[in-house]
């Protein structure tokens, strides 16, 4: 009982439509309208430029996080180590639901790459930093937000059960979703890369206008 009341709170935690709010109440937009009509950080730097960009990303980060240690409330969780990162990972991927289908914004959310980013964080920091270093390096290389999200998702199961070698079957099919789920949120982005209209590091503009 206490567990689903936490996963609900996971949800209405993970549906803040931070990058929708942003847009509305200090802009008078809907995000969701303008660039590539995702409601997220990546699409706040492109069109709102990189103050309100990274203001979207560190609270859509922090959603993730905070849906996992809302575990840590439960004592049952913090005595039992795999039956806390199992939970963890219930409340995360929860959270990112919630930002994909926000309860709070028509259920019209982002793609959950930087919620998902928080809950990997939470559970498993070091290889929060590796996904990074693959996010960053495919950044520098290609300049495309999307595809740098992509490949660190699928470098997550690599991690996960090549490098790591982690030993928690439910952790192991997490991994996996992950990746399967970034690259299902990302379909359209995979198109436009395909077609080569896929747009670059963001640049500003409507804030210029
Ligand atoms: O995480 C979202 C990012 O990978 C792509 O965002 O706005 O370019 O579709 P966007």
């Amino acid at each position: 009982m206490k567990e689903a009341l936490l996963i609900f709170l996971a949800y209405c935690i993970g549906s803040i439509p931070t990058a929708v709010w942003v847009s509305k109440y200090y802009f008078g937009i809907d995000i969701r309208e303008y660039g590539s009509g995702n409601a997220g950080a990546t699409n706040t730097f492109r069109v709102l430029g990189s103050k309100w960009g990274t203001l979207v990303m560190i609270i859509d980060v922090l959603k993730g996080l905070a849906a996992v240690k809302l575990a840590l409330l439960l004592p049952y969780y913090v005595e039992n180590d795999l039956a806390l990162t199992n939970f963890q990972i219930a409340l995360g991927m929860t959270a990112v639901l919630g930002h994909i289908f926000p309860l709070w914004a028509d259920f019209k959310g982002g793609k959950g790459v930087a919620t998902l980013f928080g809950l990997v964080i939470g559970i498993s920091p070091w290889t929060a930093l590796c996904c990074s270093g693959v996010f960053l390096l495919v950044l520098y290389l290609t300049r495309f937000v999307s595809l740098s999200s992509i490949l660190a998702s699928v470098a997550f199961p690599v991690f996960i059960l090549v490098i790591f070698n982690v030993d928690n079957n439910a952790y192991r099919v997490f991994a996996i979703v992950v990746a399967l789920l970034v690259i299902l949120t990302h379909q359209k982005n995979i198109s436009r890369l395909l077609r080569g209209s896929e747009s670059k590091v963001p640049i500003l503009k409507y804030r210029d206008r």
